[in-house]
């Protein structure tokens, strides 16, 4: 069979950020920790003034066709991922393609084009609509380009504002991927919830605390769905395992409630009974609440045991490295995570190459997806290529007055006038609105 799976990626950060616990958590007044330990966020990105949903994404889709040195007719399909649309007809790809075809030769007339919405699961989703055209064998030889693009701002004075970001990863799914191979076996967890949602607003509304409940429950569904078909699980399967991270205290959270359903019935679980008992059955108790309360309690005890940290140390801690830097990037936050734990394992030597990752997607209203992926041999170069580094270190750094005003910037219902505060260089960028009020772009040298 086809290996089919992401051949490559590039990664684009807006170009402004805002220190959390230093300048936000100083202007709100709040302890920096809530955001360092609690959260375990340091940094988030924001656009500058002329960065929006469509540069970000043309601009890491153009790094991405420049490396991999593609043409327009390299592309049977471009799927663009976001929550953050500023259209209801016409999809953001088409203005990721106009962009594109300012500086490539050629053009996207024979690319099927869309938008995937299921708030941030659907970058996945792109994913799975191009692995499924090229299996069907609908391709013609060519590859998807799937770009997940946006900008989580949330209205100021909401919990959620500690939790923003904005930024566009790009990813090219082909036949025999270089980076990761997925699997054909896949699990979800999906039921209709009110915990974040948008109803023809800019901004969500969010029920903060209960979207935590909502991602673990569905998150544990999906993985029941995965072992239904792939086979039990053990949390050594595994190299990785990178879930959608909207703040890495989420991830702590889920790595927890992951690596106890794992170990069930596992030489893990009888090495722990001497430490902390086995874990609790449901057909002991006789309520739910009562087995809820045993289980949380083994929990509580699981968390400190060295087997259990051990493994969130490698496993799970590799993956939140950017999010840390960066924020929430809704649709390209679990494909940010996939990138965190390769770069890291580049970084510190290690061989991938034939190992599993685990990766677990979520989207509010709510589904998770989870699926495995195989790395594939070039994994390597391919994560080397990657500017991000150097990006972070260039991003201007806000004032809480200039992030106030640059947020009202991007607020569709106020009218903002403010000077960028970085300079554009090779890339695209928002020049204004047009005649039937579409947005317009110029590539800038
Ligand atoms: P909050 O009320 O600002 O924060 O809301 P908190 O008081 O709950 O504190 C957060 C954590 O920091 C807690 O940890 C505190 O204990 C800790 P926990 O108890 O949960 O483990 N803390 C401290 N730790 C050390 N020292 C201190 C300190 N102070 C507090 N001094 C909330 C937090 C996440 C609710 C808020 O930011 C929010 O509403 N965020 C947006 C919603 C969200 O991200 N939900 C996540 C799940 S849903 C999801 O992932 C989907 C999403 O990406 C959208 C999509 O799919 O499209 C959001």
């Amino acid at each position: 069979m086809t290996a089919v799976g992401i051949d490559a990626m590039e990664i684009w950060t807006g170009k402004l950020e805002l220190d959390l616990p230093g300048t936000f958590a100083q202007a709100k007044g709040e302890d920096p920790e809530k955001y360092t330990k609690g959260l375990g966020l340091v940094t988030s990105s924001f656009p500058d003034t002329y960065e929006d949903i469509v540069t970000m994404g043309a601009n890491a889709a153009k790094r991405l066709m420049d490396r991999k040195g593609l043409t327009p007719d390299d592309i049977g399909r471009i799927d663009v991922a976001t929550e953050s649309a500023f259209d209801n007809s016409k999809p953001v790809s088409t203005y990721i393609a106009g962009c594109l075809e300012q500086v490539f030769d050629g053009d996207f007339h024979h690319a099927n084009k869309g938008e995937r919405k299921f708030a941030c699961v659907a970058g996945t989703q792109s994913i799975d609509d191009a692995y499924n055209w090229i299996k069907a064998g609908r391709n013609r030889g060519r590859a998807a380009l799937v770009v997940a693009t946006d900008t989580a701002l949330y209205e100021r004075g909401d919990p959620g504002e500690a939790t923003q970001g904005a930024g566009a990863v790009a990813m090219l799914i082909t036949e025999n991927p270089s980076l990761v191979e997925l699997s054909t076996e896949q699990g979800y967890g999906s039921a209709d919830e009110t915990d974040f949602l948008k109803p023809n607003q800019q901004f969500p509304s969010v029920d903060g605390k209960r979207s935590v409940q909502v991602y673990l429950a569905r998150m544990r569904e999906a993985l029941e769905d995965f072992e239904s078909v792939a086979g039990d699980t053990h949390p050594d399967d595994f190299a990785y395992v990178p879930f959608h991270t909207p703040f890495p205290g989420m991830v702590r959270k889920a790595g927890l409630f992951g690596y106890r359903h794992t170990l069930r019935g596992t030489d893990i679980e009888d090495e722990l009974t001497d430490e902390i008992g086995r874990q609790p059955r449901e057909e002991a108790f006789d309520s739910w609440e009562e087995y809820e309360e045993a289980i949380r309690d083994y929990m509580d005890s699981l968390k400190r045991t060295e087997m259990y940290r051990d493994w969130y140390a490698r496993t799970i801690e590799p993956t939140l490295n950017i999010a840390r830097q960066v924020g929430n990037w809704y649709t390209g936050s679990v494909h940010v995570a996939r990138a965190s734990a390769l770069k890291s394992a580049a970084e510190t030597g290690r061989e991938l190459a034939g190992e599993h990752l685990l990766v677990g997607s979520y989207g509010s209203g709510a589904q998770a997806e989870i699926h495995a992926e195989t790395v594939a041999d070039g994994w390597k170069e391919e994560i080397q290529a990657l500017t991000l580094d150097e990006q972070l270190s260039r991003r201007y750094e806000l004032s809480f007055e200039e992030y106030e005003r640059v947020h009202d910037v991007h607020n569709h219902e106020k009218e903002t006038e403010l000077e960028e505060f970085t300079q554009p260089d090779g890339e695209f960028v928002f020049t204004g609105w047009g005649r039937m009020n579409e947005r317009k772009y110029d590539y800038v040298e």
